[in-house]
C-alpha cells in the first residue's frame, strides 16, 4: 500500500471557535520530524482521519511558512465534521496530505488580485490573503470580497476590518440578509463586482465557494474584459483517495483531488454548472 493512503498522527495544539457551528483545529504532527519535514500550498487540502468514524477533504488555512501548527477551519455539516467538533486541544487524529493543486500565487505577483468567496468558501483563501500580506511587495491591488446569506453568518469580521486598514487592500461583504447593525452591503457579493476598482487586464481572480456564485461572478467578470485564463476556481467534490485512483471527485476528464481543487477557468468551463459533473 502506498503511503499516500496512510494517515499519520496529528495532536489538536489549540481549537478556536469561530462562529455558528465553526470552529478551527490547530494541529501538529506528533512525530516532530514529520512535522517539520510538512510543506503545503495555500489552496491545498488534508484528509482529516476521525478513528472509527471517517474521513474528510478540508483546506488548510493557515500561512505555509507557520512552524508551530497547520490549521483547519471546518462548519459542523455531518457525522466526521460533529464529531472533529468535539474534539479538545491534546486530543488526536489522522492525517494524510497535503493534496491537490492549490492556488497560482508565483504567477499571481505584480498583478491586482481579486478573491472573491461565499460561505466558508473563504477558508481555503485565507492561507492566500496571508501570503499575500506577508510577501506585500510581490503583489499589487489586493480585493477580497465575501458573501454571506445571513449577517450572523460571516466569520472573522475582525480579520476583515483589519485586512481593510491595510494598504492597498480593500475588503468588500456582503449579506444577503443584512439587518441592523451590519454596515457592509445587502444583497449578493457578485452584483458588486461591476462596482471594485482593479486592472482586468493585468490581475489574477481567486474564487470558492459554492458554484452557483461563480458562474454569477464570471457572468460579472468577462464584461469587464477580465481574460479567461487570468480567472481560478476552487472546486467541491466528494472525495476518497485523495490521489487520482478511487474515482469519486471526477469532473469530466480532471481528478479534483489531483488535478485540482483549484483549476484555471478554461480548464473547466465546458462543464461548469451542468448537472451530473
Ligand atoms: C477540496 C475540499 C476542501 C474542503 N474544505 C473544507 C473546509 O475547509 N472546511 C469545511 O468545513 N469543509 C470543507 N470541505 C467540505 C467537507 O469535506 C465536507 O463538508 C465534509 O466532507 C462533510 O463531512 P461530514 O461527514 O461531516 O458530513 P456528511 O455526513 O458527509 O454530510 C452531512 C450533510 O451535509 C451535506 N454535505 C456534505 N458535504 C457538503 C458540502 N461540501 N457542502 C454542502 N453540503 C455538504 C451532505 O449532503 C449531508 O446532507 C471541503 C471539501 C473539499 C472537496
Ligand atoms: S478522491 Fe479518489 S480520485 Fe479523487
Amino acid at each position: 500500500m502506498s503511503s499516500a493512503y496512510l494517515p499519520h498522527e496529528a495532536e489538536i495544539f489549540e481549537r478556536l471557535e469561530e462562529g455558528r457551528d465553526i470552529f478551527t483545529l490547530r494541529l501538529r504532527f506528533t512525530d516532530p520530524q514529520m512535522h517539520a519535514a510538512y510543506r503545503f500550498d495555500p489552496g491545498q487540502f488534508n484528509m482529516l482521519y476521525v478513528y472509527g468514524v471517517g474521513e474528510i477533504p478540508i483546506s488548510i488555512v493557515s500561512d505555509p511558512e507557520d512552524e508551530h501548527a497547520y490549521d483547519h477551519t471546518i462548519r459542523r455539516l455531518g457525522r466526521v465534521t460533529h464529531t472533529l467538533a468535539e474534539l479538545k486541544q491534546g486530543d488526536r487524529i489522522g492525517v494524510r496530505g497535503a493534496f491537490g493543486r492549490g492556488w497560482p500565487m508565483q504567477q499571481a505577483e505584480d498583478k491586482d488580485m481579486v478573491i472573491i468567496t461565499g460561505g466558508l468558501g473563504c477558508a481555503p483563501v485565507v492561507s492566500v490573503i496571508n501570503y499575500v500580506l506577508n510577501r506585500r511587495e510581490r503583489f499589487r491591488r489586493l480585493i477580497i470580497m465575501q458573501g454571506v446569506k445571513h449577517a450572523n453568518d460571516l466569520i472573522w469580521r475582525e480579520k476583515y476590518e483589519t485586512w481593510n486598514r491595510m494598504p492597498d487592500t480593500q475588503v468588500v461583504l456582503a449579506a444577503s440578509q443584512g439587518g441592523q447593525g451590519w454596515p457592509w452591503a445587502t444583497g449578493h457579493i457578485t452584483e458588486l463586482v461591476s462596482e471594485i476598482d482593479f486592472d482586468p487586464q493585468n490581475c489574477s481572480v481567486m474564487m470558492c465557494g459554492p458554484e452557483g456564485m461563480m458562474i454569477a461572478a464570471l457572468k460579472e467578470l468577462l464584461p469587464r474584459q477580465v481574460p479567461e485564463p487570468s480567472i481560478w476556481l476552487s472546486m467541491e467534490r466528494n472525495m476518497q483517495c485523495a490521489v487520482g485512483h478511487c474515482g469519486h471527485c471526477q469532473h469530466g476528464p480532471n481528478f479534483v483531488c489531483k488535478d485540482g481543487p483549484v483549476f484555471n477557468y478554461p480548464e473547466i468551463k465546458p462543464l461548469l454548472g451542468i448537472r451530473g459533473f
